[in-house]
This record gives structure tokens, C-alpha cells and sequence, in this order.
């Protein structure tokens, strides 16, 4: 949530602030300060680019490290090699994550030759890992600021370190309990948007690095999350995502605010929902990720009563195999998950259902695979991510015994994808003939003259249109279904 302030009126001759938000407007009108000196300097703007990777989490993180930078004097450029500062948002949830960014980090270094005043953040999941810091410190020690996920909100502070002489400025935070709220948030689309409903994870599935890297779970507050959807709807935004690693477990365990105490309240995820459906301008209601073990029918009522939740849910399953889901610590069986998808199905039938799957995870024989196989057959997933097995140092499957040989994994990934593809563009083609309704998100690159949308199944749509119809609401009807999307006529 961001309520406007004049960073011009915030005085910045006395002390730095204690408490975190009028800290951080502090530091952002002192870095305004350093750059607008800058500018003068050099006679031309300066210029900021974020290169986001991993999942909705970072996406959202982004957008407020793009707000602050903003909100200091940096112009927002999609050429890397423009940028006065480029950060760095990264991933680690698989390994091959990290060899890409360290990739990366070279080139940017290239680019510091042609710019001398470029300054590089690495910031994010990978940057948690104490590993990645000695790294760092070690090998590329041109990088200019490391700072964490816990510690996103202090850009300003650690720019500001920097840009008065610091070397490298590391600063990563272990853990926290901290939740901060007011500052700036730039968007990238002007009609939808991610909000935060709660962070971090305490589910420690055996094979993920997520608990460790974004720290414990803590939720919003509910009136602070309504007064942002109506602090967007009231700019024009029609859909919003309510993000966390497990929404269902929304309200169980509340953050550490600096300013305010948190109250007593019974607020589940599916009463949040049915709050969040009685803000005005809001159209589309959408939300990442459930976890089966959460997913309450008090959830499914009020999804099927719902004319705003959208009706695409996504429910990891990540193995078919009893045994292998209770190695990986995920609390449900096979029989439970099918029995669940089945409630779903029934009650809500033109719902899309997605999911995750990993292969290969430690100690999965044939048999296993195959129980894999059959849920996917059962379940028939309007669509899945696939994933081989990513050992990750520190979770607990990294020293589980019998790893699956690479051969074996790659066989069973390409077999598991052959299904998962052949059931998707099935069920994809389901709405064909039928008139919908879309969410205009863009122009199509590819085809001169169209338009790109979604369906409420989160179904992409291509069809003919102008491009002042981005950000609305249309009817299209569907002709032919091409795989994952459509193509449509405005109707
Ligand atoms: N909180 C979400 C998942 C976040 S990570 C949930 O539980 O649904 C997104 C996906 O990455 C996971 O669902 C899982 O399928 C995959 N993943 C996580 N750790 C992995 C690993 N070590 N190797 C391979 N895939 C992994
Ligand atoms: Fe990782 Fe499991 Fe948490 Fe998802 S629920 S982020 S898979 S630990
Ligand atoms: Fe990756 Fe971090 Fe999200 S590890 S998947 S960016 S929470």
C-alpha cells in the first residue's frame, strides 16, 4: 500500500529516521538528491533496468524496487546497456538458475567499460544463500549492492551507502518477521496487478529452497490488503492476483508491523476472497498457489458462488506416488489429491485446473513414476509445468539416497511431457463455439492489426481489435483452438 507523499517536503538535514518507512523516504529523497547532481554533471537522465527471473513473488518485489528507484530520479530503460543501474532479480529454486546469472554477471561487467557510472544490484532468492555471497565477494567483486528478499524495501538505504562511497554494499537479512507497508510500487500493467497477501513459507516440502530464501510465513493484514485493491481499483485497475507460496494457509500466522499491532481476527483465505469480490471496479479475481493440503471446501463454495474469482485454479501435485509425496513432505496421498481435483471438477465444471510436477526426485522407481502418470491421466490438467529434479543444497532431499540416474530422469520427463501436452491441447479446445469473456492484456507481436487477451481460465485468446481496447473487458467469440491459445473475433 502506498499513499502519496511529497519527497521534495521530506527534510533531510537532520537525523535519519528509526522508524522504517520514514527511514527509507529519508534515504530516496537523499539518493534524489546525489543523483539529481548527477544529472546536472553529465547534461542527460540516468537511467534504471530490472531484469527479473523467477516466479510471481519477484515479479511483485520489481515493481517496488522500480517504484523506489523512481521515486529518486532514475528513468526506467528495457536496454541493459543504457542503464546507470541495472538490478539484478534473481531465482534459485533449480540449480541451472544460478550458472545463468553468474553468466550474466560478466557481461554486465563488459558493459561497465562503455559506462562508468553503471551500477549493478544483485538482489533475490539466490542472493539468500550464504554460498552466493562468498562468491561474490570473491569472484565478482564489481558487483555494487547485494541485498536480500527480506530487505527489498531498503534500496534507497543501500544505494545511498553506495553512491557515498561504499565499495560493495552487502547487505542480506537471515530472516525476518517484518512487514513493511507504505512505500512506492510502480506498476507494469496499468489494469492489472500481483498484491501481496502474505510472504515467505513454513510448508519445508523436502526438496525446496523457498522456506529458506523468503524466510518465514507471515500474512498481511486483511485491512491493509483491502485498502490496496481499492487503492488500485480506484487507478483503474480490473484484475488483481493475491500472491503467496500457500494462499490457503492465509491468516494462520501475521507479520511484524513497525507502526501497528496486529488485531485479533478469524480471516481465512476464502472470507479474504469474498472481501476482496466486494471492492468496486474489480472484475477479475486471481490467486498463486494453493497447496492441496490447505484447500478447504469453504474455498470451493465461494469460488463456485463467485461471479469474480477467476475459474483456473493451480494445485501443485508434484508426484502421483503416495510414498514419494510423503518423502517430499507434502502432507496429502494420491488418493486425497484425486479426490480433491474430482470435488473441484464436479462442483465447479468450467474450471481450468494447472499444476506442477517434479521427476526424478530421490528414490522414485518405475512404479512411482507411473502413479504419476495416472493422476495426470485422471486429473486431466488443462495444463502442467514440468520440472526434473533440482538438487538444492541445504533441503533436506539433497542427501536422501538413491538419486535417479540422469537417463532414467530424462526418459521419464520426456514420457511425462508427451502426456501432459497431448491431454493439454484437448482440454484447451474445449470452449471452442463458445462467446467469452476476455481480458484485452496487449497487442499480439506476431500478427499485425491483433490483439492478445485472457480468458477467465487463464486461457490466452488471439483476435483482431484496436489497441484502445487493452485494459478492457470483451466478448470474443472462440473459433479454433491452436494448442495452449485461440484465435477469436470480437464480438
Ligand atoms: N509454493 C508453490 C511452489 C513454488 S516453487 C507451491 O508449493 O505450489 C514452483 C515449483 O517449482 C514447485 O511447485 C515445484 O514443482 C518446483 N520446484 C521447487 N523446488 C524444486 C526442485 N528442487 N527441483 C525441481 N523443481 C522444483
Ligand atoms: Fe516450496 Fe513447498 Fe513452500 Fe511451495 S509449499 S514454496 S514447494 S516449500
Ligand atoms: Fe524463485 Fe524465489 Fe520465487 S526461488 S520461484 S523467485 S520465491
Amino acid at each position: 500500500m502506498f499513499r502519496e507523499f511529497d519527497i521534495s517536503q521530506i527534510d533531510i538535514s537532520g537525523q535519519v529516521p528509526e522508524e522504517e518507512v520514514l527511514r527509507q523516504r529519508y534515504f530516496m529523497a537523499k539518493c534524489r538528491e546525489l543523483i539529481q547532481k548527477k544529472k546536472e554533471a553529465l547534461g542527460r537522465d540516468l537511467y534504471i533496468h530490472i531484469l527479473t527471473v523467477g516466479c510471481q513473488m519477484n515479479a511483485k518485489d520489481s515493481e517496488k524496487l522500480l517504484g523506489i528507484a523512481r521515486e529518486i530520479g532514475y528513468v526506467e530503460t528495457d536496454k541493459e546497456d543504457q542503464a546507470d543501474l541495472v538490478i539484478y532479480n534473481t531465482c534459485t529454486v533449480r540449480e541451472n538458475a544460478n550458472q545463468k546469472v553468474y553468466g550474466r554477471l560478466g557481461y554486465l561487467n563488459s558493459l561497465k567499460k562503455h559506462n562508468p557510472e553503471l551500477l549493478i544490484g544483485l538482489c533475490g532468492c539466490m542472493v539468500q544463500e550464504p554460498s552466493v555471497v562468498e562468491t561474490i565477494q570473491k569472484s565478482y567483486r564489481f558487483v555494487d549492492m547485494v541485498f536480500g528478499t527480506h530487505n527489498i524495501f531498503r534500496l534507497a538505504e543501500i544505494l545511498h551507502r553506495r553512491l557515498s562511497g561504499e565499495k560493495t554494499v552487502i547487505d542480506v537479512w537471515k530472516d525476518t518477521d517484518k512487514i513493511v507497508e507504505d512505500l512506492p510500487a510502480e506498476r507494469k500493467y496499468s489494469f492489472k496487478s500481483g498484491v501481496n497477501i502474505m510472504f515467505g513459507c513454513n510448508n519445508f516440502c523436502s526438496y525446496c529452497i523457498v522456506p529458506y530464501v523468503r524466510g518465514r510465513e507471515r500474512s498481511r493484514n486483511h485491512q491493509d490488503i483491502l485498502q490496496e485493491i481499492r487503492e488500485l481499483a480506484a487507478d483503474g485497475v480490473i484484475e488483481v492476483m493475491l500472491l503467496g507460496q500457500n494462499v490457503n494457509s492465509y491468516g494462520k500466522k501475521y507479520g511484524a508491523y513497525d507502526t501497528k499491532v496486529q488485531e485479533d481476527t478469524d480471516m481465512t483465505f476464502a472470507k479474504l476472497l469474498q472481501e476482496v469480490e466486494k471492492v468496486e471496479g474489480i472484475e477479475r479475481i486471481r490467486f498463486m498457489t494453493s497447496h492441496p493440503k490447505d484447500l478447504s471446501d469453504e474455498l470451493i463454495h465461494v469460488m463456485k458462488e463467485s461471479k469474480k474469482i477467476c475459474r483456473h485454479l493451480h494445485l501443485p501435485l508434484q508426484s502421483g506416488s503416495t510414498e514419494i509425496l510423503r518423502r517430499m513432505n507434502r502432507h496429502y496421498t494420491k488418493e486425497q489429491y484425486l479426490t480433491l481435483a474430482e470435488k473441484i471438477r464436479r462442483e465447479i465444471p468450467d474450471i481450468s485446473l494447472t499444476t506442477d510436477i517434479i521427476v526424478g526426485f530421490p528414490g522414485e522407481t518405475e512404479e512411482d513414476f507411473r502413479e504419476t502418470l495416472d493422476v495426470v491421466r485422471k486429473v486431466q490438467f488443462d495444463s502442467a509445468f514440468t520440472f526434473i529434479y533440482s538438487k538444492r543444497t541445504g533441503t533436506p532431499a539433497a542427501t536422501m539416497d538413491n538419486q535417479v540416474p540422469e537417463d532414467v530422469v530424462h526418459d521419464r520427463f520426456d514420457r511425462l511431457l508427451a502426456e501432459v501436452q497431448q491431454i493439454a491441447s484437448k482440454m484447451s479446445g474445449r470452449d471452442v463455439g463458445t462467446t467469452q469473456t476476455v481480458l484485452v492484456e496487449g497487442v499480439d507481436e506476431k500478427t499485425e492489426g491483433y490483439l492478445t487477451g485472457r480468458l477467465s481460465n487463464n486461457v490466452m485468446v488471439h483476435f483482431k481489435g484496436e489497441p484502445s481496447l487493452i485494459g478492457t473487458l470483451v466478448p470474443v467469440y472462440l473459433e479454433e483452438s491452436r494448442g495452449f491459445y485461440y484465435l477469436g473475433t470480437l464480438q
